[in-house]
């Protein structure tokens, strides 16, 4: 009996610990094992008042990319994501949506919405759209009903505050120009919240029927045939409803105080299930959280939430002092490594919230403007994770630099200079700072030739167009094959290439190399190796060259030289992918 009894209980030992060797022995799993249209995308962000404008009352419209349809084509990206173009008052341009339905007067009609998405998918590139509902405008139909008395269904809708309970406690507004996050309304004698302008009243996540209207609008969309939605500040929609105080100079840090509140997982399942679940979609929220935890309970593939969110980590990084660049490898390659067994990364460095990439993490001198936002480019490509580029990224578009307050049009910069004037604060320091950071910057008309308004509007643009469009524009780097805009199309034409690129595993080299940043990619028995020089002078970084290396793609001739090296001397912001 007990031989019995020892041998079931060692083959039971036996059979458990070989389920553990072989569960141990499989392959550990990648954040690329499931291979997805959407991570194989290439993400090109048309940012439509400044594309292109058909009728010439200096605002970009629908008809004006359609007009440029077979130029994004020719870059080679395989997704557009647009900007909000629903009715809005353009309080904010376009983020306050007056009516989630209908597209603005200004960028044309559903007939023309319509005839791009076709034209869109005729040419194989998908199409992804901004959905704000954090806010809408106070000029949608939900707002007025809400505000027009305390028994009104839609009065829930909104979070409002009866002013007879007192002030409510403090809530910071980043787009206001006293920073207050509550707006008195005498009408009801109630305060509403606003987390962005006094224009953009924040929904009530809490109320069932405002969700599910939400559904409703984003089916709409999705019947219509449209493959992705960018969430809009969609981390800041679940509240707290109390409205407990915050300790203070939680200001300092609102993204830790505002970000993922309570049931916004509850929130996100359900709309994964009322709509994402349904069609063959792309969902992306912009904001990632506090910690990696949070930016995986967002995308896990298992918790059937959202596929991609994006974090600000890497966008942050640069300072009009400059930025360290070993900070900057760090920064993406924790990310990286804080995904690269689940969920899946998105990668930026610009975008309509920014200034220019090359006025930021480049250089956009003459000498050096064009070698320094290829080698950008050539990171946004080469790296794990969907990119998202950004329009006029691909010309090396660079900051318009306006020096006077009147050729702004950003309303939360404007906003913040009169806070300044109101407050005393330094208005020449503060002009110094918008004039690199402001993201007025990356909105400036897109430059297409060299005639009256860089062939964007035949008349005044609504915003100045930058005084470089004679030297950077479409037609001119048409004619030079070595342009920033060929550059750009031989990186897409790689990355479509090698699906190592997109799903390769990656491991950075030589950390402590002060101004460049090498690593490499590999699945499948091929390796790519990735060297980028970040700064203006020669940098020498350790990384071995295959003697049997082929030069892929560089940005400045004799890169081959290099073959067989166990360290390269990298010329100013030389960009060189290897593949062995
Ligand atoms: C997001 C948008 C930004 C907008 C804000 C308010 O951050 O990207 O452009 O101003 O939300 O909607």
């Amino acid at each position: 009996m007990t031989v019995i009894k020892n041998s079931v209980l060692q083959r039971a030992i036996i059979l458990s610990a070989a389920l553990t060797l072989c569960l141990s022995c499989q392959p550990k799993r990648n954040a690329g094992d499931e291979h997805k249209w959407w991570k194989e995308a290439i993400v090109y962000q048309i940012y439509p008042r400044s594309f292109k404008d058909s009728d010439g009352d200096g605002v970009g419209d629908l008809k004006g990319i359609i007009s440029k349809l077979d130029y994004i084509q020719s870059l080679g990206v395989t997704a557009v994501w647009l900007n909000p173009i629903y009715s809005s008052p353009n309080d904010d341009n376009g983020y306050d949506i007056s009516d989630y339905r209908s597209i603005m007067k200004e960028f044309g009609t559903m007939q023309d919405f319509d005839e791009l998405l076709k034209g869109l998918h005729e040419r194989g590139i998908k199409l992804v759209m901004d959905v704000v509902v954090n806010h809408s405008s106070d000029e949608h139909e939900w707002f007025k009903q809400s505000r027009s008395s305390r028994t009104n269904p839609y009065r829930n809708y909104y979070h409002w505050w009866n002013a007879e309970r007192g002030k409510p406690s403090s809530r910071y507004s980043l787009f206001d120009v006293n920073h207050d996050a509550w707006k008195y309304d005498s009408l009801t004698n109630a305060y509403y919240l606003h987390y962005f302008s006094r224009k953009q009243p924040d929904l009530n996540w809490e109320n069932p029927k405002l969700r599910h209207e939400v559904y409703d609008i984003m089916k709409f969309w999705a019947d219509k045939g449209i493959d992705g939605f960018r969430l809009d500040a969609f981390q800041f929609a679940a509240k707290d409803t109390t409205f407990k105080a915050f300790p203070e100079g939680y200001e300092k840090n609102f993204i830790k105080y505002y970000a993922m509140g309570p049931h916004l997982h509850d929130y996100l399942k359900e709309m994964n299930e009322e709509v994402f679940s349904k069609y063959d979609v792309m969902s992306v929220a912009e904001g990632a959280g506090n910690s990696f935890q949070d930016a995986h309970d967002l995308v896990d593939a298992d918790r059937k939430e959202l596929n991609m969110a994006y974090a600000f980590d890497g966008v942050d990084i640069a300072k009009p002092e400059g930025y360290n660049v070993i900070h900057f490898k760090t920064v993406f390659t924790r990310w990286d490594s804080a995904f690269a067994d689940k969920g899946w990364l998105s990668i930026f460095l610009a975008n309509h919230d920014q200034a220019r990439m090359v006025s930021r993490f480049g250089n956009d001198s003459v000498q050096w403007r064009a070698l320094s936002s290829k080698m950008l480019s050539t990171f946004i490509m080469t790296m794990r994770g969907t990119p998202y580029y950004y329009n006029g990224d691909e010309l090396g578009m660079t900051n318009a630099g306006f020096d006077k307050i009147d050729q702004y049009r950003d309303m939360p910069t404007l906003n913040e200079y009169q806070h300044q004037k109101d407050t005393g604060g330094d208005l020449n320091k503060f002009m110094q700072r918008i004039k690199f950071e402001c993201r007025d910057n990356g909105r400036t008309p897109f430059q297409w030739d060299s005639t009256a308004n860089a062939g964007f509007s035949s008349n005044a643009p609504w915003i100045g167009v930058n005084s470089n469009y004679k030297e950077i524009n479409v037609a001119q780097q048409e004619k030079d094959s070595t342009s920033c805009l060929n550059y750009f199309r031989k990186l897409t034409q790689l990355r479509k290439k090698y699906p190592v690129l997109v799903y390769g595993k990656y491991t950075q080299m030589d950390k402590i190399c002060r101004h460049a940043y090498a690593f490499r990619r590999e699945a499948d028995g091929q390796k790519f190796l990735v060297l980028l020089n970040f700064a203006s002078t020669v940098s020498q970084i350790n990384a071995p060259v295959h003697p049997d290396a082929q030069v892929l793609l560089s940005n400045y001739p004799g890169a081959e030289d290099n073959k067989g090296k166990l360290s390269v001397n990298l010329r100013p912001y030389e960009a060189i992918i290897f593949k062995y």
